[in-house]
C-alpha cells in the first residue's frame, strides 16, 4: 500500500490537488482539515464550550465522519447528513484552529484518520500527515504560497460557494490559522526534515499537479 502525506498552511491548494492526485491514481483522498472542520460544526451546533475539551473528547469519539464520492465529487458526511458546504462557512473558518489546537481531540483525530488510511493507497491532506497520521509515508509533499496569494484564491472558492468575502478579511483569517496551527505544541504545522517542498505561488494547478506526478513517477 503507497501513502502520501500533503501538509501546508490554509489555502495553499492542498485540497485541490490532492483530489486530483487521488483520481489520477486511483488512490482514496482523505481530507482531514474536513474532519476538524466537522466537529467544529457539530460542536457550535450543540453550544459545546469551544474551551472544553473533555466534551469536544465525547463527540469526536461518538460522531461518524466519512466520505463519499457521488459524480466525481467527494462529499463529507457526518451521522448520514451531508455537510460538504455547511463545514466550509466563515463560523467554521474562524473557530476550527481552536478546536483543532486541544491534544486530546486531537488524539482521537489521529487514530480515526489512520484507521482510514489501513489497507488503502491513499492521500491525506493536513497539517500533521507527515509526521503523526502517516510517519512513514513514500512522500511528504508541503505545499504553500504566499499569503496574498493564497487568499486570492481563497476568495474566489468563497465567493463561488455564494459568501460574500472581503480578501483583507481573509487574509487575517488564514494567518492567524497558521499561526495557531504552527504553534501548537502537538501536530503543529511544520517542514519536516524529508518533506518536499512545492511553492505553487506562480503555478497553476496543472503545472503543479504535472511537477508532483514527476516527482512520484507516475509521469
Ligand atoms: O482548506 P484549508 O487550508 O483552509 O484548511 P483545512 O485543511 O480544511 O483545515 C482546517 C483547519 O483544521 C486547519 O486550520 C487546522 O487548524 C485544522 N487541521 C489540523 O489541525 N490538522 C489537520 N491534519 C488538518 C486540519
Amino acid at each position: 500500500m503507497m501513502k502520501i502525506a500533503i501538509d501546508g498552511p490554509a489555502g495553499a491548494g492542498k485540497s485541490t490537488l490532492a483530489r486530483l492526485l487521488a483520481q489520477k491514481m486511483s488512490f482514496v483522498y482523505i481530507d482531514t482539515g474536513a474532519m476538524y472542520r466537522a466537529l467544529t460544526l457539530r460542536a457550535q451546533q450543540k453550544d459545546i464550550d469551544l474551551q472544553d475539551e473533555l466534551s469536544l473528547c465525547e463527540m469526536a469519539n461518538s460522531i461518524n465522519i466519512y466520505f463519499e464520492s457521488q459524480g466525481g465529487v467527494q462529499l463529507v458526511f457526518c451521522d448520514g447528513e451531508d455537510i460538504t458546504e455547511a463545514i466550509r462557512s466563515p463560523e467554521v473558518n474562524s473557530n476550527v484552529s481552536i478546536v483543532a489546537a486541544h491534544p486530546k481531540v486531537r488524539e482521537i483525530m489521529v487514530q480515526k484518520q489512520k484507521n482510514m488510511a489501513q489497507c488503502n493507497n491513499v492521500i491525506m491532506d493536513g497539517r500533521d500527515i507527515g509526521e503523526q497520521v502517516l510517519p512513514d509515508a513514500e512522500f511528504k509533499f508541503f505545499l504553500t504560497a504566499d499569503l496574498n496569494e493564497r487568499a486570492k484564491r481563497r476568495a474566489l472558492e468563497m465567493e463561488r460557494q455564494g459568501y460574500y468575502s472581503d480578501i483583507n478579511d481573509i487574509e487575517i483569517n488564514l494567518a492567524k490559522r497558521d499561526q495557531m496551527d504552527a504553534d501548537r505544541k502537538v501536530g503543529a504545522l511544520k517542514i519536516l526534515e524529508e518533506s518536499i517542498i512545492v511553492d505553487t505561488s506562480q503555478f497553476g494547478v496543472d503545472e503543479v499537479l504535472a511537477h508532483i506526478l514527476s516527482i512520484i513517477g507516475e509521469e
